[in-house]
């Protein structure tokens, strides 16, 4: 079946079928509920791109491949009435694909990501995924909290890098999907013992993706523990808004809502001060092409190998604020990014280097983008940045939103 799949998302290209072409027999299979059943054959009628026609949503749902410990991992197609889709799988909590219109009513995928679970066993870049516990790195992999000394693994040397050796990216999460007035959507749940990676506290985690049918995907994260604990997570989605594999995004124009960034040493850890943009390669406030300044001769960018920082964004209060907008000339893409975070690591794809994805295409350095919403890198040892202790009777929320149009 994954071969069938594989074959068929390299024939058709962008378009992927494989799903929603097996689906009635799968439904059979797999007992989707009849909700879905009756989407997916719906969704069957209504594949062929009709962009400017409203279809009924529908969840389809795939075998994606299997765990070294035989575990099957399931792919997840969610398509919303305007034809918009995103596939999710659950190993990793990952955005597998992301089809969205251009300017014309083309669909294209505009993220990277592998055809097969293979390329994520294998893979080493984090595409599409959720990281946590605690999502990019603490210095040295050691904090305290309460008086208590922790120590992480240095994945990243000499730090933590996204939740250690065997972070939430590469975990099988139970999935659930569900059919809200929104869109399409699916709820991802994990549990992580005290003590895995290093972490304190029995940790219950729950991701619900809602493909909008205004094609925007939002995500909603809640946490509780039940001792106290960090947390820090965010979705690793790398974007290419011309198209994934299709050359580099130094020509997308990036705005960015901060005023200030926090520089990096060589290790990428914040000195944990909160540095003007203004004057600086990092002043993004109004719309400038990623590739205009990155090679410029800049210690922040030698640090970063380009641009792979932590952005304070500007903000007044609590609730979902636009952290990002990014714009892409020949397709006429425009991402805006919205969230509850206070900060969002920008990161230019900078250790790519040329690993084959979907559909057959390479994606060297600077094929994609990342904007990471988030507390900021190393918190639990700087006591200046908002805080990303969790303790038990709290709840851990956050919530981003990667909203698509055209221009
Ligand atoms: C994050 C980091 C980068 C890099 C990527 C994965 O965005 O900030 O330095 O490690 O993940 O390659």
């Amino acid at each position: 079946m994954d071969e069938l799949c594989a074959n068929l998302n390299s024939w058709r290209g962008d378009i992927n079928p494989c799903s929603v072409a097996l689906a009635p027999h799968l439904t059979t299979m797999l007992k989707i509920p009849p909700v879905f059943a009756l989407a997916t054959l719906t969704s069957l009628v209504a594949l062929a791109p009709q962009p400017s026609v409203a279809a009924p949503a529908a969840i389809v749902r795939a075998p994606f491949g299997t765990m070294p410990d035989g575990k099957v991992a399931t792919l997840y197609t969610l398509r919303n009435t305007r034809g918009g889709q995103v596939q999710i799988t659950n190993y990793g909590a990952t955005v597998t694909a992301l089809r969205v219109p251009d300017k014309n009513g083309v669909r294209g995928d505009v993220v990277l990501g592998f055809d097969t679970l293979q390329g994520y066993l294998n893979g080493d870049a984090y595409f599409g995924a959720i990281v946590g516990r605690y999502g990019n790195r603490i210095a040295k992999g050691r904090f305290t909290l309460d008086g208590k000394n922790y120590t992480l693994a240095t994945n990243n040397a000499p730090n933590h890098l996204h939740g250690g050796v065997r972070g939430f990216d590469k975990r099988l999460w139970n999935a659930k999907p569900l059919m809200l007035k929104e869109g399409p959507a699916l709820e991802l749940t994990l549990f992580s013992p005290n003590g895995q990676e290093g972490y304190p506290g029995n940790l219950n985690v729950r991701v619900r993706y809602v493909w909008r049918n205004d094609n925007a995907l939002k995500i909603d994260y809640r946490a509780v523990t039940d001792a106290p604990t960090v947390i820090n997570l965010t979705q690793h989605s790398y974007f290419n808004l011309k198209g994934a594999g299709l050359g580099t995004i130094l020509d997308h124009q990036l705005r960015l809502n901060a005023d200030r960034y926090t520089p990096i040493d060589p290790t990428s850890i914040p000195f944990g001060e909160l540095a003007p943009v203004a004057a600086t390669p990092f002043d993004f406030r109004q719309f400038h092409a990623i590739g205009a300044l990155i090679n410029e001769d800049n210690t922040q960018l030698k640090n970063g190998q380009g641009y792979d920082h932590n952005f304070v964004l500007n903000r007044q209060g609590g609730g979902l604020r636009l952290a990002a907008t990014v714009r892409e000339a020949t397709s006429g893409r425009e991402m805006r990014v919205y969230t509850t975070e206070p900060g969002v690591q920008f990161y230019s794809g900078n250790f790519l280097n040329g690993v084959k994805g979907k559909y057959g295409r390479v994606y060297p350095r600077r094929s994609g983008f990342c904007l990471e919403t988030q507390h900021f890198p190393d918190s639990p040892n700087r006591p200046n940045f908002p805080s990303a202790t969790l303790r038990p009777g709290q709840t851990y929320r956050q919530t981003t939103v990667y909203e698509f149009s055209t221009r």
